[in-house]
């Protein structure tokens, strides 16, 4: 879509120990938005944090904290996600069986709201709530877990949504897998936003790091 996306990375590959200052670290290296990614052990196989570390964390950067929500129900933890500092709340298609009502309560949080896709999930999930939404996450693994292979088949989802949401001011922002090798594909396809967990927290120094996945974008 672009030559200059966006850089997410996820703080899930960050030194736990020390989070303030990974967070301080990764700002100053350039990111442009925090991707934090939660967990529940019931919607995913595995538990990360929840609001409370938000709230310790949030005094370490201005940035957008891009708060991916991999947890069933969600609705009765919007508000505590809300207060503790997310700019943007994203769940996933799957997690409810009433995705507007869930994505109305963000917006009346005063928060942008994003919806997340599974791989197995179709583009057709988002279609009656493009006007509530101001980002689509298509997931290129199945959530869970950090450094996990990239899916190719998800390309063409990419740009299924990218056709699908025509010229509303949408991100289409990519998870799972991203790096120098799977980025420019993605690109192409017509995503504008990347996450990236292993390819920058695991790959120090964060600025070079990121910069490879821009230059990689640029290519
Ligand atoms: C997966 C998470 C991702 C993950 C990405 O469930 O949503 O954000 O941290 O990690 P990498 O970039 O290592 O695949
Ligand atoms: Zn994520």
């Amino acid at each position: 879509m672009t030559a200059t996306p966006l850089i997410a990375p996820s703080l899930l590959a960050a030194d736990f120990a020390r989070l303030g200052e990974e967070v301080q670290a990764i700002d100053a290296a350039g990111a442009d938005w925090l991707h934090l990614d939660i967990m529940d052990g019931h919607f995913v196989p595995n538990i990360s944090f929840g609001p409370d570390i938000i709230r310790a964390i949030r005094p370490f950067s201005k940035k957008c904290f891009d708060t991916h929500l991999m947890i069933a129900p969600v609705d009765p933890y919007l508000e505590a996600f809300a207060k503790a500092g997310a700019d943007r709340i994203i769940v996933h298609a799957e997690a409810g069986v009433h995705l507007e009502r869930t994505l109305a309560a963000i917006g009346a949080l005063g928060k942008a709201a994003g919806v997340a896709l599974n791989p197995a999930t179709p583009e057709s999930a988002v279609a009656y709530v493009l006007d509530r939404v101001d980002l689509i996450l298509v997931m290129s693994v199945n959530p869970g877990f950090g450094g996990q292979a990239f899916l190719p088949a998800v390309l063409e989802k990419i740009r299924r949504v990218r056709a699908l949401i025509g010229t509303r001011p949408i991100h289409i922002e990519v998870d799972g897998g991203i790096t120098t090798q799977s980025a420019p594909a993605v690109l192409a396809a017509g995503a504008d936003v990347l996450v990236a967990g292993s390819a920058v927290f695991r790959a120090p120094p964060y600025a070079r790091a990121i910069a490879a996945l821009r230059e990689a974008a640029a290519q």
